[in-house]
């Protein structure tokens, strides 16, 4: 057993896992190759979110059968969600699988790795870490030091407490489980060290972060009655929670969390995380934001519906109003920052009114990103008693519309940039030799330079706007970079293709 090949769908988070599976696999001795077709041992890193995914799943299980037919030692492997939920089941329908294994499960691969190659019975791993949680954190050869991406993700927090109805989320990453601030602390302090420029942290419903250490618990005064929580104080003139007893059970101690990174990295460049949940949108993270220059100015906080009846059956938690609150407080607090989102048509009951209450809120929220999905079913969900009763042509026409509104919104967004300066954190280099990178407000961008410009934070005047990004040319002038070598690492798609990058929130944890 020598070569692994670890083909990865779904959310950052499932990037992330495998990331981290690469680490632990290389760690016991193997190495790395792109093509299944050259590994000994395939691993399928999946997702369950929407059907779709799964489906691909059993699509990919049986051309890696063709393979095995082949090559009776070739070891294929299933991890993720879709382990997680399926486990033995899954095993008995598709026998060509050898292994599966839950995300908290990733540090045993090896030991059932060399089980399986010793000739032992499928094995399915997927217990969940609930009493003694682990996160799995960077190996140290990280950053661009080790010819690495400048940009990286950090967990600080998985599994999920809400139960919204349409999601399998909490039956296959389990419970909410916070990671100690200090353990994320320190790797933060690692990453910035090994030259890594940008983070995003991670998790479901990652401002619900509170430190199990305790570190951001609030002093208990003397003879204080009153909550001392983080989101207590307030400054002239600030805007308030429509609902404040709500919003006060809402706060989390996340935007503690964000101050203590910018503190203790000072020379990280730009932070983000992903995925939001609204009600944790609170008063104390808008004023984080206002804050803390690190906090990049776009935020994607899926929304899902804007019809307050499709929210509650939905149980999220939140009306339209209330979204629009906060976000509208967000904008006013952080001047020019932008929102992406994740909606869902065709959820059960859902009416041609309930939907242009969707159009009607990604108009008024100013979306420059909408990551829209047709409602599937999913095992375990609530809202499976609910029907699915919108066709799937009515869902198909729904979801073209959505794009239709939202498309135009990106459009006008990205033209109105022309002959503006961004800043872009640079990735990587294009098919065309083109270097590409984000701006601070997640827009993707292209220009042509004749340096080494990896893991460099550069100023770029945009000449014009792509369907899906920008162009531009650099507006630095660069004396301290080496001429381009031609061996350079290739992480970005052709300009042309507007294929999204990686770490775009294609679809949030
Ligand atoms: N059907 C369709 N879309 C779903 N999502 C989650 N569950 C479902 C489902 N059952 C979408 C939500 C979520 C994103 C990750 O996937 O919009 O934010």
């Amino acid at each position: 057993m020598q070569h692994f090949a670890i083909v990865t769908f779904g959310c950052q988070m499932n990037q992330h896992d495998s990331d981290r599976i690469g680490e632990v696999l290389r760690g016991a001795g193997l190495s790395e190759v792109s093509e299944p077709e050259a590994a000994d041992f395939v691993l399928l890193n999946t997702c369950s979110v929407r059907e779709k995914a799964e489906q691909k799943l059993r699509s990919e299980v049986g051309r890696l059968g063709v393979l095995k037919r082949e090559r009776p030692g070739l070891v294929i492997g299933v991890a993720g969600c879709v382990a997680q939920q399926e486990g033995e089941r899954l095993m008995k329908r598709l026998p060509q699988i050898d292994l599966m294994i839950g995300p908290d499960n990733i540090p045993e691969l090896p030991a059932l790795l060399a089980d399986c190659v010793a000739g032992g019975p499928p094995r399915v791993r997927t217990e969940f870490d609930v009493e003694a949680p682990s996160f799995l954190a960077h190996s140290i050869a990280y950053g661009p030091s080790a010819g690495r991406a400048p940009s990286a993700f950090v967990t600080v927090m998985k599994g999920c407490n809400e139960r919204c109805s349409f999601c399998i989320v909490p039956y296959t990453r389990g419970p909410e489980r916070y990671r100690p601030a200090h353990e994320i602390l320190d790797e933060i302090a690692q990453l910035t060290e090994a030259g890594v420029r940008e983070v995003t942290l991670l998790g479901q419903t990652v401002n619900s972060y509170s430190d199990p250490a305790g570190l951001f618990a609030p002093p208990v005064l003397e003879g204080a009655g009153k909550w001392q929580g983080a989101g207590e104080w307030q400054g002239a003139g600030e805007w308030q929670h429509t609902e404040h007893e709500r919003a006060r059970a809402d706060e989390s101690e996340f935007p503690e969390l964000l101050r203590a990174i910018a503190r203790r990295a000072p020379g990280l460049a730009r932070l983000r995380y992903t995925s939001p949940h609204p009600r944790h949108l609170t008063r104390s993270l808008i004023r984080a934001h206002a804050e803390l220059g690190v906090l990049c100015r776009h935020v994607h906080m899926p929304v899902q519906s804007g019809s307050d009846r499709m929210l509650k059956r939905m149980i999220r938690r939140y009306t339209a109003a209330e979204y629009l609150e906060r976000v509208t407080a967000l904008k006013a607090a952080v001047p020019g920052l932008t929102l992406s989102t994740d909606i869902i048509v065709g959820f059960p009951g859902e009416s041609r009114s309930d939907f242009e209450a969707t159009l009607d809120l990604v108009e008024r929220a100013g979306f420059v990103g909408v990551f829209a999905f047709k409602y599937s079913q999913r095992p375990f969900t609530p809202a499976l008693k609910l029907g699915d009763d919108v066709s799937e042509a009515e869902k198909s026409a729904r979801l073209a519309e959505l794009f239709e509104v939202s498309n135009a919104q990106r459009h006008t967004h990205l033209n109105s940039l022309q002959g503006s300066e961004v800043e872009v954190l640079v990735e990587g280099r294009g098919k065309a030799g083109q270097w590409g990178g984000r701006s601070e407000r997640n827009e993707i961008v292209h220009f042509a330079s004749p340096y080494e410009l990896l893991g460099r934070l550069v100023r770029v005047r945009v000449l014009r706007a792509n369907k899906n990004s920008l162009f531009g040319e650099l507006a630095d002038a660069i004396s301290d970079a080496e001429p381009l070598s031609t061996t350079v690492s290739s992480e970005l798609g052709e300009p042309a293709a507007a294929k999204p990058l990686r770490r775009l929130p294609l679809s949030p944890v």
